[in-house]
C-alpha cells in the first residue's frame, strides 16, 4: 500500500521505527497472517476479502495457553493480554521466531450494547471505522500498539484503563480515548473462525492520525 513507501521516507520516532521492523518482519513470516487460536465455538470467517489479498493468506498460528484462555472467557470487567508466537525470516539469516501480544475483551451482553455508544469513530466516523465486525461472538481484540507514536500500552488495574507509558495516553476497557495525546481510541482487529479455532490478523494503522489509515496487514 501507499503507507509502506510513506513510513520509508521518514525514519520517524525510536517507537515507529521499531514498530516498522515489526512490521518487516511480520511481512516476512510464513503465509503472512498471524493468529491467535482459542478453542472458543465461531461463525464462519468475518475477514473481509479486502484485506485478506491473494497470496497473503496462509497463516501462522499460534495457541493461547490455557490460563490466558480461562481468562479471557471469563473476564468481562478487565482485558486479558494474548501472546502469541510467529516464524519470520529476516533477509539471508535463518528463520527465527518472535512474540508479540494483543489485548481481549470480552464484553458482557450490556458492554455490547454500549460499545458502539462508547466508541462512535469505529461505528460513526466513515473514515475512522474498520472494514470488518469489531465485535465477534462478544469478544474485541485490540492492537498491542498505541495510536500516538506506537508504543506498547498496559492495562493499569487500579485505574481500570489502558495507560501508555510514552506519552501517559489513556484508554477505557472498551478503548475509548480518555487523556493524553493519541489522536484516536484503540484500534481493533478482525477476529474470526477458522476450523472451528479463533484467529485475529494482525493490522497496522497509521499513528498520529485520528483516522485508521491501514499501513500494512499481514
Ligand atoms: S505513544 Fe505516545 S501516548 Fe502512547
Amino acid at each position: 500500500m501507499s503507507g509502506h513507501s510513506q513510513s520509508n521516507q521518514d525514519p520517524g520516532t525510536p517507537g515507529e521505527q521499531s514498530r516498522r521492523q515489526f512490521l518487516a518482519n511480520a511481512s516476512l513470516a510464513i503465509g503472512g497472517v498471524i493468529g491467535l487460536v482459542i478453542a472458543v465455538p465461531c461463525a464462519a470467517s468475518l475477514i473481509p476479502e479486502s484485506l485478506l489479498k491473494p497470496g497473503t493468506g496462509g497463516g501462522t498460528w499460534a495457541p493461547l495457553s490455557s490460563n490466558e484462555l480461562k481468562s479471557f472467557e471469563a473476564n468481562t470487567d478487565s482485558p486479558v493480554k494474548m501472546t502469541f508466537g510467529f516464524q519470520y525470516q529476516d533477509g539471508y539469516l535463518p528463520p527465527a521466531e518472535d512474540e508479540q501480544f494483543v489485548w481481549g475483551v470480552k464484553l458482557s451482553p450490556d458492554q455490547v450494547a454500549s460499545f458502539r455508544t462508547n466508541r462512535p469513530d469505529l461505528f460513526a466516523n466513515p473514515a475512522g471505522k474498520v472494514d470488518y465486525p469489531a465485535i465477534v461472538m462478544n469478544f474485541v481484540i485490540f492492537s498491542s500498539v498505541c495510536p500516538h507514536l506506537g508504543v506498547r500500552y498496559n492495562w493499569d488495574a487500579g485505574a481500570k484503563r489502558f495507560i501508555c507509558p510514552g506519552h501517559g495516553s489513556q484508554f477505557s476497557l472498551q478503548g475509548a480515548r480518555l487523556a493524553g495525546p493519541a489522536p484516536r481510541g484503540l484500534d481493533p482487529l478482525p477476529f474470526r473462525a477458522q476450523n472451528g479455532k479463533a484467529e485475529v490478523t494482525w493490522i497496522q494503522y497509521k499513528a498520529q492520525e485520528p483516522d485508521r489509515i491501514i499501513v500494512a496487514y499481514s
